[in-house]
C-alpha cells in the first residue's frame, strides 16, 4: 500500500471560527473549518487532500449505508501552556485503527498517512484548539466503504475523513447506570474490540430503555451469562475497591481503551495495585452493599474520567459516596490534564506534539 504524502490544501474562503461560542461547547456539532479526506482505490490509497469542511455527495447504493462497512477512531488535542498543541497518544489509535479496519474487511492506513493528515490538518486549523480548561480539540477518524454496489462483499473502495470539534466536556454531570441483564453490546467472536458504527447502533436501543428507566448510561455485561462486567456506555469501566484498582481484561468484546491504558500505567506508578480480570457483576453488588466501593468511572478518550455515583442492578440502586470526595479519580484526572497541557513533564511521552 502506498500513501503519497503530497497533501493538496484547498484553504475555506469564509472561515466559521468568529461564530464560534468557546463559552458553550456542547459535544460534536460544531467543526472546524477543515477536513482531511483520502480516497482507496485500485489497492492505494490516493488524492490526500485537505479541503473545507462540508457535505459529501454519495450514490444511495454506497454499501457502507447498506451493511455497515464503517468505523471511527476519537483522539483529542489540547492546547499547552506554550502556544502548541498536543495530541495524546496517536499512535495507539492509529494501531487500534487498524485492528478495527482488519477485523472489518477493510484497509489499514501507514502510520505516517495517518500521523501526517492529523499534523497537518489541526497545524491548519489550530485557532480552533480551545484555551479554556476542560475544553479540548475533538478529533475523528472515520472510514467507510463507498463502493456503489447492493451484493455483500467487502467493498472494493474506502473513504478516510479525518475532522475536528472544539468540545468541552462530554458528561457534566456524575452518572446513574445501570447493569444490563436482557441485551448485550458483543459476544466471544464478535466484534466488541472494534470500533465499528454498528457496535454503537446497537447499544441505541438498550440504552434507550434505561435513559427512559431514569438511567444515564449503561454498564454493559457478558453476552453469554449477564454475569460479568464489560465496558460502560461509550468507554471502558474501572473500580476502586479496597484500594485496588480493577477493570475487566482487554479481550475480544471489550475495547481496548487509550485511556483505560493510560489510567493503568498512572495508578502502577503510584504503587496503587492495578488488576485486570474478570469482574464478576456479583463481586460489585457485594462491594457496594458492604461500602468497599470507594469508586467508579467510566474511563474514555470523550469521557476522560466520569465518575459514577448510581449503579442500578434488577430492582435495587445503590449509591456510592459522593465524588467530590474521591481523591484517586482527582488524582488521575488533574495529572492528565497536566501532562497534556504542559504543565507538568510528560514523563510517558505521550504527547504528539504540533
Ligand atoms: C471516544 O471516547 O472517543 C469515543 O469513541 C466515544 C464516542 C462514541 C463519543
Amino acid at each position: 500500500m502506498t500513501a503519497t504524502l503530497d497533501f493538496k490544501i484547498t484553504k475555506t474562503q469564509a472561515s466559521r471560527l468568529s461564530q464560534v461560542d468557546f463559552d458553550n461547547l456542547p459535544f460534536g456539532t460544531i467543526f472546524s473549518d477543515h477536513m482531511f479526506t483520502a480516497d482507496y482505490q485500485q489497492g492505494k490509497w490516493q488524492n490526500p487532500q485537505i479541503i473545507p469542511f462540508g457535505d459529501l455527495s454519495l450514490s444511495p447504493a454506497t454499501s457502507a449505508l447498506h451493511y455497515g462497512q464503517a468505523f471511527f477512531e476519537g483522539m483529542k488535542g489540547f492546547r499547552q501552556v506554550n502556544g502548541k498543541v498536543a495530541v495524546f497518544r496517536p499512535w495507539k489509535n492509529h494501531a487500534r485503527f487498524n485492528k478495527s479496519a482488519n477485523r472489518m474487511c477493510m484497509p489499514t492506513i501507514p502510520e505516517e498517512l495517518f500521523l501526517e493528515s492529523l499534523k497537518e490538518l489541526i497545524n491548519l486549523d489550530r485557532d480552533w484548539v480551545p484555551h479554556n480548561d476542560n475544553q479540548s480539540l475533538y478529533i475523528r477518524p472515520v472510514m467507510f466503504a463507498t463502493e456503489p454496489h447492493l451484493g455483500v462483499h467487502p467493498s472494493e473502495s474506502y473513504k478516510y475523513i479525518l475532522m475536528t470539534c472544539p468540545i468541552g466536556a462530554y458528561f457534566n454531570k456524575n452518572l446513574k447506570v445501570k447493569i444490563e441483564t436482557r441485551y448485550a453490546r458483543s459476544c466471544e467472536g464478535g466484534v466488541g474490540f472494534a470500533k465499528n458504527a454498528g457496535n454503537y447502533a446497537a447499544s441505541l436501543y438498550p440504552t434507550t430503555i434505561a435513559q427512559q428507566e431514569g438511567f444515564d448510561q449503561l454498564i454493559w455485561t457478558d453476552a453469554k451469562e449477564h454475569a460479568y462486567i464489560e465496558e460502560t456506555g461509550a468507554s471502558n469501566v474501572m473500580f476502586l475497591i479496597n484500594n485496588v484498582l480493577i477493570t475487566p481484561n482487554t479481550k475480544e468484546t471489550i475495547l481496548d481503551g487509550v485511556t483505560r491504558d493510560s489510567v493503568l500505567q498512572l495508578a502502577r506508578s503510584w504503587g496503587i495495585e492495578v488488576q485486570e480480570r474478570p469482574i464478576p457483576v456479583k463481586e460489585i453488588i457485594d462491594s457496594l452493599q458492604t461500602g468497599k466501593l470507594q469508586e467508579a468511572y467510566g474511563v474514555g478518550t470523550a469521557a476522560i474520567i466520569a465518575p459514577i455515583s448510581e449503579i442500578g442492578y434488577k430492582e435495587n440502586l445503590y449509591q456510592l459516596a459522593d465524588p467530590a470526595t474521591w481523591t484517586l479519580s482527582k488524582k488521575i484526572t488533574q495529572t492528565l490534564n497536566d501532562m497534556r497541557k504542559g504543565l507538568s513533564h510528560d514523563i510517558f511521552s505521550w504527547n504528539f506534539i504540533i
